[in-house]
């Protein structure tokens, strides 16, 4: 699923690019080679960040069906 329907990037692109190190929304615009435009797939990036931070017993109940919509 696109997370970010300017730059068109996909979830797989952003947690690809978070697995190789980036680490803020920056980090990720960056490693997709793109630059932000109007905002609106910020937060759902930020929910893919603390996917990958927090450990995987840790995701929040609560996160789980937003992320499993974005797909
Ligand atoms: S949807 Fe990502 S900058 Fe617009």
């Amino acid at each position: 699923m696109y997370v970010c329907l300017c730059n068109g990037f996909t979830c797989r692109d952003v947690r690809r690019v978070i697995g190789e190190g980036a680490s803020s929304v920056g980090g990720v615009f960056r490693a997709c080679e793109a630059r932000p435009n109007c905002g609106r797939c910020k937060e759902v990036i930020k929910d893919y960040l603390a996917e990958a931070k927090a450990p995987a017993t840790a995701v929040s109940a609560a996160l789980q069906p937003a992320l499993m919509a974005a797909e």
